[in-house]
């Protein structure tokens, strides 16, 4: 008889493996600095927070080089990525490619200068309302200062979306 030893299931493991299957829209937050630098990185955690007041939420690793920019300033932006943006996501998760994420003809200044995204689904700028520590991350929570939509809205959105680990494409089911 042969005996099947149960592999050991580690809760990290679990849990890494419970979020590849949670499918997530991708959104590029920037931040500008004092000497008008830009910055930004790739987060699937940026989410709406409530209409009243209108307000935004993403958690930020305190490791990420724009952690300390949005501490300083207190302002953020939120730009949703559109499909056609994919070449953007891996220079915005890639340290190393740092020096490739603000290509001009992508970027425009939106209210305060903060960088905003062109051809972006929908930009929030934001002014850090309150933030809380918790594990690796800070939550920040942005009141909404300006919302800008392509002009005309997307009848067919297709946003970035991250699933198991790669990009996805929405197809619209007509
Ligand atoms: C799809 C995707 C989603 C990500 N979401 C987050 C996130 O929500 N918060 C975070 O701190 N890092 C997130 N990251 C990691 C950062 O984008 C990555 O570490 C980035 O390189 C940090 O910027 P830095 O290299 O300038 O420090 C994500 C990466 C990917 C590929």
């Amino acid at each position: 008889m042969t005996l099947h030893a149960t592999k050991p299931h580690s809760l990290t493991d679990d849990f890494r493996s419970s979020m590849r299957v949670a499918a997530a829209s991708v959104s590029l937050v920037t931040a500008r600095d004092e000497s008008g630098g830009f910055h930004g990185m790739a987060v699937t955690s940026a989410a709406s927070l409530s209409m009243e007041p209108p307000s935004m939420m993403v958690a930020v690793n305190r490791s990420a080089s724009i952690f300390p920019v949005i501490s300083r300033t207190g302002r953020f932006c939120l730009n949703l990525m559109n499909d056609d943006h994919g070449g953007l996501l891996e220079c915005f998760s890639r340290s190393d490619m740092r020096e490739r994420r603000f290509t001009p003809e992508h970027w425009a200044e939106g209210l305060g200068g903060l960088p905003t995204l062109r051809g972006a689904l929908s930009v929030h700028v934001c002014t850090v309302a309150a933030a809380h520590d918790f594990g690796t991350h800070t939550v920040f929570f942005g009141q909404v200062d300006d919302v800008i939509l392509p002009e005309p809205m997307a009848q067919n959105p297709a946003p970035i979306i991250w699933l198991n680990g790669t990009r996805r494409h929405l197809r619209a089911i007509a």
